[in-house]
């Protein structure tokens, strides 16, 4: 396996890769993807054996332009072009009626497509020079915290993938927003495109996740952004009892809770062989739904 600086040669030799039919990791804005040729069902297959990934959890189609959505949706709703001029490239995934046929492992065989544009010259520069939209999950083993930096995704993928990418750290730090527009505007998975402004754009209300929505979002059922260690969410100061804390306010000893550094405190932890994550739950963390729901769903995984 190479990881490699994501200079012009070093994307030569992904394109390269990714040509031959060998998934590559990549960094995007939000985390490090595991990308693959859209219509290379071998490398498709491939991806969701590195990530031991449940097949019935479909993949996100990244392109490099509006045209990219064009081509595999001829139907695009008005509603998703006004998102797109919004949003893209950037954080938001689409989910849509599939139009084109694509290999129904990407989708799970599931009538729908997701799509979405990155906002990062490295991701892009791979899809223009492998000519067709990248499929990419999250590069981590499949339950773990995404990676947001290369060496993240070297300890959950050392020797399952061919090569790492390394483009530095991202600079979100959590996964793209998701938004079904199948029928009405839903959001699947929180991100950091806030609701509101997305609802400011469509000048109509989203309806949030809710007990229905798995059926919607397959990957909402699984495990997810798991640390070995206990994650417990304090609504208290006085339930504090690990020596590992994140807070919004860290006291002496504790460690800054932000987005953008969420997943690698989850793998620090583990280095460090904590058994226990407590959160400080300010009242001001409601503000953040995105962040929220990685913690909430941290703590209910369990270890
Ligand atoms: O920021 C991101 O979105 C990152 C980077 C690499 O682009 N990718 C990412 O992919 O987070 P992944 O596979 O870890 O998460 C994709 C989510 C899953 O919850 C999956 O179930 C959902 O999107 N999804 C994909 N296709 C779908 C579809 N057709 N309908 C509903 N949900 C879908
Ligand atoms: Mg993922």
């Amino acid at each position: 396996m190479e990881t490699e600086i994501a200079g012009p040669e070093g994307i030569e030799r992904a394109i390269a890769h990714l040509k031959a039919g060998r998934p590559v990791a990549f960094p995007t804005e939000t985390v490090y993807g595991l990308g693959a040729p859209l219509f290379s069902e071998p490398a498709v297959a491939e991806i969701f054996r590195i990530k031991k990934r449940p097949t019935d959890n479909p993949l996100i189609v990244h392109v490099a332009g509006i045209e990219g959505l064009h081509a595999l949706c001829p139907e695009v709703p008005g509603e998703a072009l006004a998102l797109c001029s919004a949003f893209w490239p950037g954080p938001l995934t689409l989910v849509l009626p599939q139009g084109e046929k694509i290999p129904p492992l990407v989708s799970a065989g599931h009538p729908t497509i997701a799509i979405r544009m990155p906002n990062h010259p490295i991701a892009l520069a791979l899809i223009r020079g492998v000519g067709e939209p990248l499929v990419a999950p999250s590069a981590n083993l499949s339950g773990r915290p995404s990676p947001t930096c290369a060496e993240h995704v070297k300890e959950d993928l050392a020797g399952r993938v061919s090569m790492i990418l390394d483009g530095g750290p991202c600079e979100i730090g959590i996964e793209s927003t998701v938004i079904s527009l199948v029928d009405r505007p839903v959001l699947l998975r929180p991100g950091q495109i806030r609701v509101q402004e997305i609802e400011a754009v469509l000048g109509q209300k989203v309806a949030l996740p809710s007990k229905e929505t798995p059926a919607h979002s397959p990957g909402m059922k699984y495990r997810h952004y798991a640390p070995k260690a206990k994650v417990r969410l304090c609504t208290n100061r006085s339930e504090i009892k690990s020596s590992f804390v994140l807070s919004l306010h860290p006291q002496e000893g504790e460690r800054l809770l932000r987005k953008k550094d969420l997943f690698a405190s989850f793998r620090e932890a583990d280095r460090l062989g904590v058994l226990a994550i407590d959160v400080d739950c300010s009242p001001e963390l409601e503000e953040d739904l995105a962040l929220l729901n990685r913690l909430v769903r941290a703590a209910e995984s369990g270890p």
